[in-house]
């Protein structure tokens, strides 16, 4: 087998370069047997960090393809490039881990011993099976743009919470670590080997209590109290999507399924187009659109910076909206309400995104649209719904040419764009340097915050995959 590895030795004054081996291994082979085998049959210099070779030390964990794996658990392949986590080099794929190692809390006893419950230990469970691999920490996106510590390091602060016997001010040191940074963006569960969702289960659940100590930040608190007020996270200043379209939109032709219609605060108040463009693209596909005008805001802003108290509120008031039209299909497309009503809403209804419906009923192929286009993913339809091929069918059917780029948040979720905008912009940064190295002339997204954020950062043209394919159909 074949595989390219990053070596550097800062001794030597040899410079970080990637070396080719050629190595023998059985067939199945895991990454840390490759790497074994290159120390053990081309270069004892070889240096790389392992210990339990099962899963449970963490000490192997190393970038293979770009992405954090656990090199004894990982399937080797042929023509993998195998580099060190995102941190601190010292030597091959040996990092500096001790400034993390550093950051992460102990458990601050005090004289007395309260006992803990089993409902605590049930509470704690799922933040304690941390192996300390910090490839979450490798590849989160708000630590190079903030004082963030990182993923990891907020998991622990809230395991510490839950814990009975510490006696530290969790909160208090959780926002000094950086708690307003995290965009939500969920990269860290996606690497995560033991699967710990620490945005959700940690930082979110932070937030909250800060919230209710007064101690969120001034952006949100007002964003907040907007929603209880208007029921939208966006300022009404024109005639909002919902006051401008019908109740019930029929289709062209024979009825191939008729949905109900979430539209989501951005689609609603400030970016309204997309929406309409939605609406035709679904009646062009033979699809009934139901519109119950009593819908409010997902809860989505709320719920990510930490503001629950309103949230049932919400919930009762958008099922019982699309429960009274008597629809079994709710469609949104906006990635942040996708997500919310999909993972933090118990519907009688199904949700879906409307690039996971179109493709799943089939869809009218539209004209192709000139241009060199790229695709944004975004992390609330990535990681939040699990959805990617969808979209670049879409695209693919519709762009004159498409162009591929990896992966990566872009700055806007989480609250940060509101309450961190200078981190915003630096996480932005990094993605418009991404845009430009794929020399497309627009973004395509599926977002509308991610729309926004990424058009003021990299000054593309920026469109939503509706507006595309109904400029496709015009055509
Ligand atoms: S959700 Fe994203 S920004 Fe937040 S801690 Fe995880 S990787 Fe970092
Ligand atoms: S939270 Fe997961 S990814 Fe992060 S250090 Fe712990 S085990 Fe590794
Ligand atoms: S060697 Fe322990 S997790 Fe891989």
């Amino acid at each position: 087998m074949k595989v390219t590895i990053s070596r550097y030795d800062p001794v030597t004054g040899e410079q970080p370069h990637f070396v080719e081996y050629d190595v023998s291994v059985n067939t199945a082979a895991r990454v840390l047997n490759v790497l074994d085998a290159v120390r053990d049959t081309i270069d004892p210099t070889f240096a790389y960090r392992h210990c339990c070779r099962g899963g449970q030390c963490g000490s192997c964990a190393v970038r293979v393809n770009g992405e954090p794996v656990l090199a004894c658990m990982q399937e080797a392949h042929e023509g993998d490039v195998i580099e060190p986590l995102d941190l601190p080099r010292i030597r091959d794929l040996i990092t500096d881990i001790a400034p993390v190692m550093a950051q992460i809390a102990w458990l601050n006893g005090g004289s007395e011993c309260p006992e803990v419950r089993q409902a605590d230990i049930d509470d704690i469970k799922p933040l304690r099976e941390c192996i300390e691999c910090y490839s979450c920490i490798s590849s989160c996106p708000a630590i190079s743009a903030s004082d963030f510590k990182g993923p990891t390091i907020m998991r622990q602060e809230q395991r510490l919470n839950l814990d009975p016997r510490d006696n530290a001010d969790r909160i208090l040191e959780a926002i000094d670590k950086g708690l307003f940074s995290c965009t939500t963006c969920r990269k860290c569960v996606e690497v995560c080997p033991k699967d710990i969702d620490t945005p959700r289960k940690a930082i979110e659940k932070l937030r909250s209590e800060a919230m209710k100590r007064g101690l969120s930040l001034p952006a949100h608190k007002a964003l907040a109290s907007l929603i209880e007020k208007t029921g939208r996270s966006i300022e009404r200043k024109e005639t909002t999507f919902l006051e401008q379209v019908a109740d019930v939109i029929e289709p062209e032709g024979e009825v191939r399924a008729t949905i109900g219609f979430f539209v989501g605060c951005m689609f609603n108040g400030r970016v309204i187009q997309p929406a309409l463009d939605a609406i035709e693209l679904l009646r062009l596909n033979g699809i009934r659109v139901i519109i119950p005008k009593d819908q409010v805001c997902c809860g989505s802003p709320l719920i990510r910076t930490g503001f629950v108290g309103f949230i049932p509120e919400l919930q009762k008031r958008n099922i019982d909206a699309f429960v009274k039209a008597g629809v079994d299909t709710v469609l949104t497309m906006c990635a942040g309400c996708g997500a919310t009503l999909k993972n933090d809403y118990d519907t009688p209804f199904r949700v879906v995104d409307i690039t996971e419906f179109l493709c799943e009923i089939g869809f009218k192929a539209p004209s192709k649209v000139a241009g060199t286009y790229t695709y944004h993913d975004p992390c609330h339809l990535l990681r939040g719904q699990g959805i990617s091929k969808q979209p670049r069918i879409l695209l693919e059917s519709v762009a004159e040419k498409f162009v591929e780029m990896p992966a990566r948040c872009c700055g806007a979720g989480g609250g940060v764009k509101s309450g961190q905008p200078e981190e915003a912009a630096k996480i932005g940064a990094v993605r418009a340097e991404m845009v430009k190295k794929t020399g497309a002339d627009y973004i395509v997204t599926v977002c509308p915050f991610c729309e926004f954020h990424l058009h003021q950062v990299t000054g593309l043209p920026v469109k939503n995959i509706a507006t595309l394919m109904m400029e496709g159909h015009r055509k």
